[in-house]
């Protein structure tokens, strides 16, 4: 890799956080890296790097994500490129999901996501530089039974990513959301991952679907270095993708649901085209 850039990665003791963190390091880039608990990630990470800068943030909190943004600036001068990568799986029917369960996956997947974002923004703006990476998931384009609470936070950031890459385009920002299949990282183990607590009988698909990804867990065919190295290449691209699909099986269902949905749109033209004034 080239010019020496300044990164800000989310949720980066486990998982493509940290795959992200250990191929940057030896790449000799500026890190500033957040995480939940500072010790889990700079054990994880294990360097005494100057350019490797550890935060302890509470995403879900604008104030201390304004902190761990202008400790990175104080520290490295700059952010050239923000990773919005934390983020965790919540299974569950929407009836058996707390509102309480709802709110805290869309505080960490969502809210902690815009929260990054408004306050990097204001230094990417003033450099006129910068590029910001969301991390979504192929659930955000194709959601599956069990998981519509997951799919609706990805949704989210898929959505907010395409307009976001147009209202700072003119400033000379990039904006690119990430879609990755299954993974090979900590996301289905318990650390993780959250399944309802208030389990209702009735939901047998929901059940046989959360027992099969569960057993997934391990063998996923993605590969998290390959990820991270995917993610890093589209710093150094003049014209980076808005949309990033990541592993075959995400190719799959993205493109099963862009079929879908054309022909649904296609079926049902009659009605859609009969409620424009005459
Ligand atoms: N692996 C997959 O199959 C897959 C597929 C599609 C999308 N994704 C997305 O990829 C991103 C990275 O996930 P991963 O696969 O690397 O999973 P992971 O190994 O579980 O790592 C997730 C990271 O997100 C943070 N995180 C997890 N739960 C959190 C919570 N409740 N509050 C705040 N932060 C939390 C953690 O940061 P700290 O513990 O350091 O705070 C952790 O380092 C996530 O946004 C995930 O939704 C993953």
């Amino acid at each position: 890799m080239g010019i020496k850039k300044v990164w800000f990665i989310t949720g980066a003791s486990k998982g493509l956080g940290l795959s992200l963190v250990n191929q940057l390091l030896k790449a000799g880039q500026y890190v500033a890296a957040t995480s939940r608990n500072i010790n889990d990630l700079i054990t994880a990470v294990n360097s005494n790097s100057e350019k490797f800068l550890p935060l302890a943030v509470n995403l879900g909190n604008e104030l201390n994500v304004e902190q761990a943004i202008n400790s990175t600036v104080a520290q490295f001068g700059k952010i050239d490129i923000v990773i919005n990568n934390a983020g965790y799986g919540i299974g569950g029917s929407i009836e058996e999901l707390t509102d309480e369960e709802t709110r805290n996956s869309f505080d960490v997947n969502v809210f902690g996501t815009l929260n990054v974002i408004r306050k990097s923004l204001p230094y990417l703006r003033g450099q006129r530089s910068g590029h910001i990476i969301n991390i979504s998931s192929i659930a955000g384009i194709n959601g599956a039974t069990g998981w519509a609470i997951y799919s609706a936070t990805k949704a989210a950031v898929i959505a907010l990513s395409e307009v976001l890459a147009e209202d700072v385009k003119s400033f000379g920002i990039k904006v690119t959301v990430v879609a990755p299949g299954a993974f090979r990282t900590s996301f289905l183990t318990t650390e993780s991952l959250v399944l309802a607590k208030n389990p209702i009988e009735e939901y047998e698909d929901v059940r046989a679907v959360h027992a099969r990804y569960l057993k997934m867990d391990g063998a996923q065919i993605g590969d998290p270095e390959k990820a991270a190295a995917a993610m890093i290449s589209l710093a150094s691209m003049p014209n980076p993708p808005i949309h990033l699909l990541l592993g075959n099986d995400a190719l799959q269902r993205a493109t099963a649901k862009t079929d879908a949905l054309t022909k649904e749109f296609k079926d049902w033209k009659a009605i859609t085209i009969s409620t424009d004034f005459d």
